[in-house]
């Protein structure tokens, strides 16, 4: 069977592209004994592909090795199967990479069930909604009548953190980086305020919204948005650190914060890398489960079609041209 799959073939020092990969053609010859084939149908673009593509092993995860297949999240099924771990027409996700076919022994992906859309699964019922609960309500021990302040609200994970938010009872305020964005979250997400980093006054909007201040805050994307949230944090606040987007490429490096708020405010300050917590996945998808069928989660989806344009789509989630969570459409369901 014919095969492509796109490799890290050079490392960039700025912004990820096409530059970096190259595409491999190959057979994949017969099926082995004990292992299942699987077609891939989505995978996910995710901020975290700019770290792996680093070579520094000073993470969570060590780097993506040159010449090797592109690591990333997907979603498949199963097209042929020598194993009883799987059988022909089962879904499966997990860390797919940039392929149209893998072989994966028992294990190496997870069979899903067939209760929602194909690609929830790297989706609402993927990574995101598992950083976006786990973030808020066991890092961030998310209470009723708490004030949340998301920043990257109107993306995959922060849309979700606001909702999950309101879900228990909190008051809601998000930073994103368009107006459509902030409309977005206040008029169908059901999103307390919203404000325009680019455009909005933050302290005034934060000041406004929380005179008393913050007391929880959700980070993902660093920067501006989060000096105005330390700045607005109120005592005892705690503030959950997901992501730093905008250091993701190596950009200018920004002024120091003013860290004195973490003593004068005695703020409690937690970072998180989900690859510590799969093990509680499948209670938390039990949850978002819930939440879907309450109609509490809404979500949309940026798909892109291709896996050749892979490459070059990335750049959109650094661009904040990215509406929702971003997936490539390999092949047809
Ligand atoms: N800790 C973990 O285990 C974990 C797991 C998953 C994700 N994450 C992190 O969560 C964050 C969000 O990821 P996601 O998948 O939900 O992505 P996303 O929010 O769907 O897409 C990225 C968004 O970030 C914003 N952005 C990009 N560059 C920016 C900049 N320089 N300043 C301000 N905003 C910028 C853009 O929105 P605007 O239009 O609003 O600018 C863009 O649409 C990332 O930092 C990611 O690394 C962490």
């Amino acid at each position: 069977m014919h095969n492509e799959r796109f490799t890290l073939t050079a490392r960039p020092e700025g912004r990820l592209g096409p530059d970096h990969f190259t595409k491999v053609d190959e057979d994949l010859g017969p099926l082995q004994d004990g292992k299942a084939r699987v077609r891939v149908v989505y995978v996910s673009l995710d901020p975290a592909m700019r770290g792996w593509v680093s070579p520094s092993t000073d993470s969570y995860i060590p780097p993506v090795q040159l010449g090797e297949t592109m690591r990333s999240l997907g979603v498949g099924v199963v097209e042929e199967s020598r194993t009883d771990a799987c059988k022909p027409g089962d879904w499966v996700t997990g860390m797919t990479g940039w392929t149209r076919y893998l072989d994966v022994m028992p294990g190496q992906l997870t069979v899903v069930p067939k209760l929602a859309k194909i690609e929830d699964y790297i989706g609402v019922l993927g990574l995101p909604g598992a950083t976006a609960y786990h973030g808020l309500v066991t890092e961030g021990r998310a209470a009723a009548g708490e004030t949340l302040c998301i920043t990257g609200a109107a993306g995959s994970v922060g849309s979700l953190v606001g909702q999950i938010g309101k879900s228990l009872g909190l008051r809601v305020i998000g930073i994103a980086g368009t107006q459509e964005k902030c409309d977005w979250l206040t008029k169908e997400l059901g999103f307390d305020a919203a404000l325009n980093y680019r455009t909005d006054d933050l302290d005034k909007g934060l000041k406004a919204f929380a005179p008393d201040g913050i007391n929880l805050h959700f980070e993902n994307v660093g920067g501006k948005p989060f000096k105005a949230a330390l700045r607005n944090m109120a005592p005892f606040g705690r503030m959950v650190f997901c992501g730093f987007i905008s250091a993701y490429n190596g950009g200018p490096v920004e002024d120091v914060p003013d860290m004195t708020a973490i003593v004068r405010k005695r703020l409690t300050i937690k970072g998180f890398a989900m690859p510590d917590h799969y093990a509680s996945f499948p209670a938390i998808f039990q949850e978002l489960g819930k939440l879907m069928m309450q109609g509490k989660l809404k979500y949309r989806l940026d798909i892109e079609d291709g896996l050749e344009n892979a490459p070059a789509v990335l750049d959109k989630l650094f661009e904040g041209t990215n509406s929702g969570k971003l997936l490539v459409r390999v092949s047809d369901l």
